[in-house]
C-alpha cells in the first residue's frame, strides 16, 4: 500500500482528519508514516502499524520516501518545506490544508463532490499539488454546488457569519472564556429576577469593552461580532472576502468569471459558519424547481424548507455542528426580481470546511 506522510495530524484540523480517517477506514489501505515538527523520535500514534517513531517533519528525504504527503500543519511549514521537497526531485502528491499554495497554476483546489470533474482532468494531466480551499468557500459550494454546476449563477453576494474555529483552537478558548467573563459580571443580577435589565446592560457593556479577552482575535467577541476576517487589501476588501470570487471559481474551473462578493463577519459560533446569500440567478426559475436542483447537488445537502418552526430548529450550528451535513434553507424570491433569490447555507467549518475534502482526495489518489 502506499505510503502516506502525515503532518500536522496533533492540531486541531489534523485531529479532526485524523479522526474522520479512521472512522471511514482510511488507516486500513495506506502506510502512515507520522511527522512531527516538535518530538522526532518519539511514539507515533496508534494508527501507525510499520512506522511506529515519529519523523522529522523537516526531514527531507524522510518525506521523498512518501508516495503522498497530507499536511495540516499550516502556511508556514508548506512555504518553507514544499519548494524544498519539490526542488529534490520529489514527485509524490501534496495534499495540504494551508492557502499558501491554492491559488497556483500547478494546483486543483479540492472539493471533490463539486469538482471531481475537474480534479480527475488534473489527475490525467499530471498535476501533484491537491490543496483544500477556504472553508466559507467550500461550505457554499456543498450547499449551493447544484445551482452553480447548472450554470445558473449570474453573481452571487455572500454575507459571512464565520465561527471562532477558523481562526484556530486558542480563538475558541478565548470566546469561551469571554463568553464566562460576561456572566461572571452579572452573574448575583441574574439569580435575582427582579435585578434591572438595564442595569445589567450597563455592567455588561462595560465588561465587554473592558475586561473581555481579545488577545487573539484582537477585539471582544463574547457577546458581540467582528466585521472582518483576515488581511486588509487596498481595494478595500478583507483577503477573506477576495478569497470568494477567486476560489469559487478557480474550484468549478468556469470558462468565465463568476462574480462573489460580500463581507465576512466573525460572530460567536464555535466551529459552525453561515452564508446569508442572494443569488443573482440567469433565469426565472420555478422554486420547487431551484430546490431540486440544491438537492441533487450532493448527498451531503440537508434541505431545510423555508417555514419558521423547522428551520430555527435544523438551520442552526446547534442542529448542524460535528456532523458532514450541509444546511441549505431560506430559500425564496426577493423583491428585487423573479430571478433574485435568497438562501443560507450553514456547515462545520472543520470538516467539509478543512478536514473532509483532504482525506477524500487521498482515497481518490488510492482508487
Ligand atoms: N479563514 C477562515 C476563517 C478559516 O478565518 O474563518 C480558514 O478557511
Amino acid at each position: 500500500s502506499k505510503l502516506v506522510g502525515l503532518v500536522g495530524w496533533r492540531g486541531m484540523v489534523g485531529s479532526v482528519l485524523i479522526d474522520r480517517m479512521q472512522a471511514e477506514g482510511d488507516f486500513d489501505v495506506i502506510e502512515p508514516v507520522f511527522f512531527s515538527t516538535s518530538n522526532a523520535g518519539g511514539k507515533a500514534p496508534a494508527q501507525a502499524k510499520v512506522h511506529t517513531t515519529l519523523q522529522d517533519a523537516h526531514d527531507i528525504e524522510a518525506l521523498k520516501k512518501c508516495d503522498i504527503v497530507i499536511t495540516a500543519q499550516g502556511g508556514d511549514y508548506t512555504t518553507e518545506v514544499f519548494p524544498k521537497l519539490r526542488a529534490a526531485g520529489w514527485d509524490g502528491y501534496w495534499i495540504d490544508a494551508a492557502s499558501t499554495l491554492r491559488m497556483k497554476d500547478d494546483a486543483v483546489i479540492v472539493l471533490d463532490p463539486v469538482n471531481d470533474d475537474v480534479i480527475q482532468r488534473a489527475l490525467a494531466k499530471g498535476v501533484k499539488n491537491y490543496i483544500g480551499g477556504n472553508c466559507t468557500n467550500s461550505i457554499l459550494l456543498m450547499g449551493l454546488g447544484g445551482l452553480f454546476k447548472q450554470g445558473l449563477v449570474e453573481w452571487v453576494s455572500s454575507m459571512t457569519y464565520q465561527a471562532a474555529s477558523g481562526g484556530g483552537a486558542n480563538h475558541m478558548r478565548e470566546l469561551l472564556k469571554g463568553m464566562g467573563v460576561v456572566h461572571d459580571a452579572v452573574a448575583e443580577e441574574l439569580r435575582t429576577p427582579s435585578s434591572a435589565i438595564l442595569d445589567i446592560d450597563r455592567k455588561v457593556a462595560a465588561t465587554i469593552r473592558e475586561d473581555v479577552p481579545t488577545e487573539f482575535f484582537g477585539a471582544p467577541l463574547a457577546g458581540g461580532l467582528i466585521p472582518w476576517i483576515d488581511a486588509q487589501l487596498d481595494n478595500g476588501q478583507s483577503k477573506e472576502e477576495w478569497k470568494g470570487q477567486a476560489e469559487v471559481n478557480k474550484i468549478l474551473d468556469t470558462a468565465s468569471v463568476i462574480p462573489v462578493d460580500g463581507l465576512c463577519v466573525r460572530i460567536g459560533a464555535m466551529r459552525c459558519h453561515s452564508l446569508a446569500l442572494t443569488l443573482k440567478l440567469k433565469k426565472d426559475l420555478p422554486l420547487a424547481e431551484i430546490e431540486s436542483i440544491i438537492k441533487a447537488g450532493n448527498p451531503w445537502v440537508k434541505w431545510v424548507p423555508n417555514e419558521r418552526a423547522i428551520t430555527v430548529k435544523e438551520l442552526t450550528p446547534a442542529a448542524i455542528t460535528g456532523g458532514l451535513e450541509v444546511g441549505v434553507g431560506r430559500v425564496r424570491k426577493l423583491n428585487m426580481g423573479p430571478e433574485y433569490v435568497s438562501a443560507f447555507v450553514i456547515g462545520d467549518q472543520l470538516l467539509w470546511g478543512a478536514a473532509e475534502p483532504l482525506r477524500r482526495m487521498l482515497r481518490i489518489l488510492l482508487a
